[in-house]
């Protein structure tokens, strides 16, 4: 690396802007690119007058120019010297002899020398540095090959940047670390761009980076020519194109493809692949392309022969046993293809139509389907894809059965069975009444789920128990109503304690029960010749006074439960029961007014007796 120092001095107060010159330098012959660049910007007087630019300096200067000479360490020319201010001209000399002076070779303070951009996007350049109080100027430009620009100048001292007005909005300045972030990039921002430093002491530090702006990678696609290939008598070219900035890459499924330079050969570009004697599994990968460069990749589609389809109505993969079931098939091929057929990857014979209905499918229907196009001309193979379908009887007559047919409550378990005439059901579940029914220590079911046992039934157990079984192709259900059988429980007998002769009496006797119980009665302990719940008697008589008793008896249980029931006949007139608390206390009042009276009378007798002498 070497860099051009330069010293501005000039008389005037002019201020001159940034000024930029380049040089090639050239080290044992080999021209360099690049180096010898540096910024000099016109400070004003006050900085411009630390420069040492004496006449013994310049002296100095000249000898270690010849010096430098001697060890051929030489800038060939300055560049863009011609667009300096008229005001250096006359420093022309100073200029080359320091120029010289500059080629020699120091840390860069660039991360990196090269670096690449996508159009449309962002770059960073990075750098190694961080501002030191010493530091002077900090300056980017950027050489396109033909002419040195500035980019930005900052002067540290002053806090100043200076942006050239064709970077304004498209750079981005880190004053702490000199970075600089360019974009959206152009193609024409592909270039060298230079980073120097100035210290207050006239030192530099300069690096350069290689900017390559890529193009977008797009439109990768594979060409087949011939397009219609022979199989094992042609030679197909596959050619990869795409737009942008990129190198090829071929791929063989998701492994990189093998090249062995017969069967299949890659041109030097990298570009055409040739596969000779194409075998149909040679394409089978996919084979596809890959352009990528260090930024980006894009990848063509996978490179297809013939494309065949086949479609299936309907689309379900699980299909009721008797159903229908077509396939159709549709090659893209010229001349028109031949069809075949094939099932779990044999042909079917005498089946060539582009569509191939089963109807009345079976279970021996299920299996692998798949149709084949064969071109004639090219003689060709093409296989579609492969649809596998299965067949499965559908559920039918689902029915639930008991092991017992009478259950007791407290007595019976049982185990109720789900099960379908017809299907294999592939999932169970019971519901009682409409929720899923909850299992306990009682309630169990079988690992099956088809076997529900209810074990010491109770009769809260009775309902209607619903079983669903189900496979891929429908679902089938049964409802089984359980009944327990209990009581007589809680026997009552409604009816009045007392009748008044010859009016109707009614008694019933009701009791808990399932079945519905038996009912029978006595009177006084004797059995009486009925056997209902209910007792009507339309004119009493004292002889249907007494004690009953209904007795009910459940038939399934076993059990009889009895009930007592007191029926008193009055005679006619008698009051004995059925009076109201007002009449009563009426009778009541009625009773004392007579007894007061008959006391008042006694007692105005006695009075008559002892106080008035009796008239007679
Ligand atoms: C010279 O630069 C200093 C700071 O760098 C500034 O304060 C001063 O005004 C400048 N003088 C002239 C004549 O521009
Ligand atoms: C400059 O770079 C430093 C270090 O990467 C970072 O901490 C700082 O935030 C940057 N400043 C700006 C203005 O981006
Ligand atoms: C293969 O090529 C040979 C000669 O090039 C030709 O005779 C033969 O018919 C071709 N075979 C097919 C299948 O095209
Ligand atoms: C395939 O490409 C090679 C060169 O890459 C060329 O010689 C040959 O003619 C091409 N074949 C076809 C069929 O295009
Ligand atoms: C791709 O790989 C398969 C094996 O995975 C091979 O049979 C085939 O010939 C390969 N194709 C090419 C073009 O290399
Ligand atoms: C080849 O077929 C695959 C899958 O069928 C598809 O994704 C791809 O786009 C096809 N390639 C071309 C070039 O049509
Ligand atoms: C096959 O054809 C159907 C309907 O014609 C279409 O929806 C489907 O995308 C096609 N599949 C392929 C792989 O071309
Ligand atoms: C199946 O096809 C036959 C004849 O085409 C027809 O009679 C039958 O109803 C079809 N069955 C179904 C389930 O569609
Ligand atoms: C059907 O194809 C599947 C893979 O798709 C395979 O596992 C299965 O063995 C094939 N069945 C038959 C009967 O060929
Ligand atoms: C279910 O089975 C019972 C006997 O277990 C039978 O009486 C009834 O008819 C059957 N129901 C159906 C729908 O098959
Ligand atoms: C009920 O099923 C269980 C097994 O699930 C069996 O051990 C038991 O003998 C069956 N009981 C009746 C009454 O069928
Ligand atoms: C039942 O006994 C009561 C007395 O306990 C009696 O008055 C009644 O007449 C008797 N009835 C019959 C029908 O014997």
């Amino acid at each position: 690396m070497c860099y051009l120092k330069i010293i501005v001095f000039s008389f005037s107060s002019l201020r001159l802007p940034a000024v930029v010159f380049h040089c090639h330098s050239a080290l044992q012959g080999i021209i360099v690119r690049s180096a010898c660049l540096c910024k000099v910007f016109f400070q004003n007087y006050t900085s411009i007058a630390a420069c040492p630019l004496t006449a013994g300096w310049m002296r100095k200067m000249r000898s270690m120019w010849q010096k430098s000479h001697t060890v051929s360490h030489s800038c060939l020319s300055l560049q863009g010297l011609r667009s300096l201010h008229m005001d250096f001209f006359n420093f022309r000399l100073p200029l080359l002899i320091l120029a010289a002076l500059g080629c020699y070779s120091e840390g860069s303070p660039l991360l990196n020398n090269k670096i690449n951009g996508v159009i449309g996007k962002y770059v960073t350049f990075k750098t190694t540095v961080i501002l030191t109080p010493n530091f002077v100027t900090v300056t980017w430009n950027f050489n396109d090959g033909s002419k040195i620009a500035p980019i930005i100048t900052s002067i540290v001292p002053s806090n100043t940047d200076n942006v050239d007005e064709k970077y304004a909005g498209r750079i981005s300045y880190n004053k702490t670390t000199f970075e600089l972030q360019l974009g959206p990039l152009v193609k024409e921002d592909g270039g060298e761009y230079t980073l120097t430093i100035v210290t207050d002491k006239g030192q530099q530090l300069t690096g350069q980076v290689d900017l390559e702006v890529l193009e977008p990678v797009t439109d990768v696609m594979i060409l087949s020519n011939p397009p219609e290939a022979v199989e094992f008598n042609s030679t197909v070219n596959l050619t990869c194109s795409a737009k942008g900035s990129f190198t090829y890459k071929w791929m063989n499924g998701s492994v990189p493809l093998v090249v062995d330079g017969t069967h299949i050969k890659l041109n030097q570009v990298g570009n055409v692949l040739t596969i000779a004697e194409v075998r149909r599994t040679d394409l089978r990968g996919p084979i596809f392309c890959i352009a990528e460069n260090p930024l980006e990749s894009g990848r063509s589609a996978a490179f297809n022969l013939t494309k065949v389809n086949m479609t299936q109505t309907p689309t379900d993969s699980f299909l009721k046993k008797g159903s229908n079931l077509t396939f159709s098939c549709l090659a893209q091929s010229d001349p028109p293809a031949q069809l075949l057929w094939k099932f779990n990857g044999e042909e079917l014979p005498q089946k060539t139509t582009a569509s191939l209905t089963l109807t009345n499918v079976q279970e021996i229907n299920s299996g692998n389907y798949s149709c084949v196009a064969y071109n004639m001309k090219t003689k060709r193979y093409v296989s579609s894809q492969i649809t596998v379908v299965s067949v499965l009887e559908a559920l039918s007559g689902t029915n639930i059965s008991s092991s017992s047919s009478v259950l007791i409550d407290g007595y019976s378990t049982v185990n109720i069975t789900c099960s379908a005439a017809a299907g294999k059901a592939e999932s169970v579940e019971w519901l009682k009444g409409d929720k899923p029914l909850t299992p306990s220590e009682r309630v169990i079911l079988s690992a099956d789920k088809k076997t529900l046992t209810i074990v010491k039934v109770v009769k809260e157990d009775a309902g209607d128990y619903k079983c669903q079984l189900k496979n891929k192709v429908n679902k089938d259900e049964s409802t089984y109503k359980m009944v327990i059988n209990y009581g007589p429980l809680n026997v009552k007998v409604e009816g009045k304690n007392a009748v008044k002769f010859e009016e109707p009496a009614k008694l019933l006797c009701f009791a808990d029960s399932v079945p519905i119980s038996k009912y029978s009665w006595k009177l006084n302990g004797t059995v009486m010749n009925i056997s209902q719940a209910e007792i009507n008697i339309e004119k009493a008589k004292v002889t249907d006074s007494g004690i009953y008793t209904c007795e009910a008896f459940n038939p399934i249980t076993g059990k009889t439960e009895t009930k007592t029931h007191k029926l008193a006949v009055t005679e006619v007139g008698a009051v004995d029961e059925g009076l109201s608390g007002g009449a009563i206390a009426g009778i009541v009042i009625g009773v004392l007014v007579a007894v007061i009276i008959i006391a008042c009378i006694i007692k105005r007798k006695k009075k008559a007796n002892s106080d008035i002498p009796s008239p007679y």
